[in-house]
Order: structure tokens, then sequence, then C-alpha cells
């Protein structure tokens, strides 16, 4: 059976991933691009699934449907988990990627090659009776000069482990194959299937 669906979320690249990866066979993903007036849920938590909760909950209250949610960042080694749950706000609020970029790389020219690091993603379903958990991770390491337009966020500086390549030079089906966010939701599609 179909299962309708509100993935919590604007960002156009996640969006894109997500639906790909439950499969439009199997659900009609709607998203907050479809609710452009629906106002940004603070990201008050101090962890990845705190926050994706919040997101959950507060689009559950105004939906009442069914809802998918997610929080996902990048952990430094050397920087110990930076930026972690302030990913997309690591440069300042309302900044781009690139600039985001540029604060990484400048933060690790201090250290020594290389630079591991992990993207981390818990996804969460709420029927607004109980959380469905579960969490993916991606290993690889920061390098200095971005590479590449595919993908969002840190794509341009983050080589996975084993491969040659930055996450915004292989297409968004590899990507999907790999990535945090595949994992995490690919377990999430099992358990409520
Ligand atoms: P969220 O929307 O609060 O989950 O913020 C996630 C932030 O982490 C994004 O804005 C990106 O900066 C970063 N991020 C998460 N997943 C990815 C990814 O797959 N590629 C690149 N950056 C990512």
């Amino acid at each position: 059976m179909i299962k309708e669906i509100i993935f919590a979320s604007k960002n156009r690249g996640k969006i894109e991933e997500v639906k790909k990866i439950l499969g439009e066979q199997n659900f009609i993903i709607r998203s907050l691009l479809d609710y452009e007036n629906f106002p940004d849920i603070e990201e008050t938590g101090n962890t990845f699934e705190e926050n994706a909760k919040l997101k959950a909950a507060a689009v559950y209250k105004k939906f009442n449907m069914p809802v998918i949610a997610d929080d996902s960042g990048l952990a430094v080694e050397q920087l110990k988990g930076a930026p972690g749950v302030y990913s997309a706000r690591y440069a300042g609020e309302n900044v781009t990627y690139e600039e985001n970029n540029r604060k990484l790389i400048e933060e690790l020219k201090s250290f020594p090659e290389s630079h591991r690091a992990k993207f981390l993603c818990t996804a969460v379903y709420f029927d607004g009776e109980k959380y469905i958990i579960a969490a993916g991770e991606l290993s690889g390491n920061i390098i200095s000069t971005p590479r590449g337009t595919n993908g969002f966020g840190y794509d341009p500086i983050f080589i996975p482990e084993g491969s040659q390549l930055t996450l915004a030079e292989i297409s968004s089906e590899e990507k999907n194959k790999i990535s945090h966010r595949a994992k995490a939701f690919n377990k999430l599609k099992q358990m409520i299937k």
C-alpha cells in the first residue's frame, strides 16, 4: 500500500536524496517545500536525535499526518566532533555552503593531514504516538580544495574512505549507495514498511 508521508525539511538537496532512497513507488513524499510558509523549526537540541524529533513533532502538530525528519552533520576528529549539530550554521546564521566550507578549511589549517571526519545522520518517523529511530554514518577525509558540483553542503571537501573522488564529484545515485542519510533512511524504511 502506498503511504503518504511528509518530510520535515526545506533542503532541496536532502529532499531529492530521501525521495530516491525511500522510493516513490512505496511512498508519496511531501515536504515543507510544498508549504513554503511553514516557519523554520529551531534546532535547539544537543544531539542529532533530539533535533530530528523536534522537527518531526513540530510538523506532525501542524499536519496531523505521518512525518519523517532527519538531522545530520559533519563531525571532524581533530575538532573534537565539530561542527556536529552546528554544521548548517558553522560560519554563522544564514550563511552559504561555501562560507561553511571556507571556515572549516581555515580551522583545519593548523592541524596535520589527514583530517578524518564522519557524516552522521539520524532519521525518525513519527505517527503521533511513537518515534521510530535509525542512524547512519559515512567515514572519510576533509580536503582543503573543494572539488565537484554535485550534492550540497560539505560534499565538495569530503572524500569517502576508499574513494579518490569527493561526494560532489560522484552522481546522486552513487552517493545514495554509501551516504549516512541513505543508511539511516534505508533502515527506517524497513522499520516502517
Ligand atoms: P540539518 O538540515 O540540520 O540536518 O543540517 C545538516 C547540515 O549538515 C547541512 O546544512 C550540511 O551543511 C551538513 N550536511 C548534512 N548532510 C550532508 C551531506 O550529505 N553532504 C554535505 N553536507 C551535509
